[in-house]
């Protein structure tokens, strides 16, 4: 390898064409080209998200923007709002509820297990929440949640919701129109794999009717979908500078997405995913997330307490191979792999194989690497 594979779960590697996308001279974002091109950049994310009815944003900032979006866009202050948690990821937006003033309550699953749709329906019998958040993937944790489940019950109650999928647009299923959410976001820099620095965010005609008719304004002016709403309808409106390079990359890397076909790449992100589990397996380390809830784009299992850091250390000194560690508390005993991306199983198989040599190195799974070579499911 003549540079470090990203196995992190984002920003991933990026192929040449989305290199060179961002190389060419500066566009004035207002001119005929950057016009045109951010045009079928919003027509392309309709159909990565597979979004016909509902209104499509794509716009300057990272996922953070998107949580922070939907959460100022949505709720008003004093507005009661559930957030169900798996991890980080659910963590920040729970708090973002709270520093945006809804009275925010949680749902906490622990950071192995997904969230449970009964139990869902009897928070929401007990109490009318406003806005749901749900997070698809906990790039924390790697927890898959149920978001069709979990979408309809919010539904049958009346409450609005929120689908942060960062960590699985282009990697896990998505079809927003089937689906039902009232905000779905994602960001560039992961299973789409363009350069960090864009948000990708489609809202239901529910949320735009809701957006319209608060009783309170939208307290941030560049988070405010309805401002953006517009830009989309025109880009040479000025709301901000984009950062165009950003956007140039994330359309050269969704016409890939396109040429290889979504539901494809979704079968190959799972074909990947089978690969890490089937491994990690063998290696006999103990998975984060649940059986049946492990999610496509990051598998994250437990390592002895303090060899998360030489583990990673150590492969990419010697083999150019950069996986993460766990977040904050979990740093040094857990190892999160991001397989997303362009990633292709050949160059993942030779990557596990690496792993495995590392862990049989520092002792962590003595004898067991010859009898679990990773494979690839035909
Ligand atoms: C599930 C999820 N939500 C939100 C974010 C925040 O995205 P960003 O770091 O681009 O602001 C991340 C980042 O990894 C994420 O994985």
């Amino acid at each position: 390898m003549d540079e470090t594979l990203l196995l992190i779960p984002g920003p991933t590697n990026l192929s040449k064409r989305v290199r060179e996308a961002m190389a060419g001279p500066q566009l004035p974002h207002v001119g005929a080209e950057f016009y045109s091109k951010f045009k079928e950049t919003v027509q392309l994310a309709r159909y990565v998200f597979k979004n016909e009815k509902g209104v499509q944003f794509v716009y300057t900032g990272t996922g953070t923007t998107g949580m922070e979006s939907a959460v100022v866009s949505l709720v008003s202050r004093g507005d009661r709002t559930l957030t169900l948690m798996n991890g980080y990821f659910g963590h920040r937006m729970f708090l973002l509820n709270q520093i945006h003033g809804a009275k925010a309550d949680n749902m906490d699953f622990g950071s192995t297990r997904a969230a449970d749709p009964d139990l869902l329906r009897k928070e929401l019998r007990k109490k009318k929440y406003s806005v749901v958040f749900i997070t698809h993937v906990d790039t924390s944790s790697s927890v898959l949640n149920p978001v069709e489940e979990l979408v309809d019950e919010c539904s049958k109650a009346g409450a609005l919701s929120v689908v942060d999928s960062v960590c699985a647009i282009g990697g896990e299923p998505m079809d927003f129109d089937r689906l039902g959410a009232d905000v779905v976001f994602t960001a560039s820099q992961k299973a789409l794999a363009a350069a960090p620095g864009a948000v990708l965010v489609a809202a239901s005609a529910r949320a735009m009717e809701h957006m319209e008719n608060r009783k309170s304004p939208i307290e941030s002016y560049y988070m405010s979908l309805l401002r953006w709403k517009p830009i989309m309808d025109d880009p040479k409106m000025y709301l901000a500078t984009p950062a165009t390079q950003v956007l140039l990359a994330l359309r050269e890397a969704m016409l890939e997405v396109k040429e290889e076909g979504i539901e494809r790449r979704w079968a190959r992100h799972k074909k990947l995913a089978e690969m890490a589990q089937h491994t990690v397996e063998g290696w006999g380390q103990k998975f984060v997330a649940e059986e049946g809830h492990r999610a496509h784009t990051v598998t994250s299992f437990w390592v002895k307490d303090g060899t998360a850091g030489p583990i990673q250390r150590t492969l990419e000194a010697r083999h150019r191979v950069m996986v993460s560690r766990g977040i904050y508390d979990d740093k040094d005993r857990m190892i999160r792999i991001g397989h997303f991306g362009i990633l292709q199983p050949e160059m993942f198989q030779k990557a596990l194989g690496h792993m495995g040599e590392v862990l049989e190195e520092l002792g962590l799974v003595q004898g067991r690497i010859a009898s679990t070579r990773p494979r690839i499911r035909k």
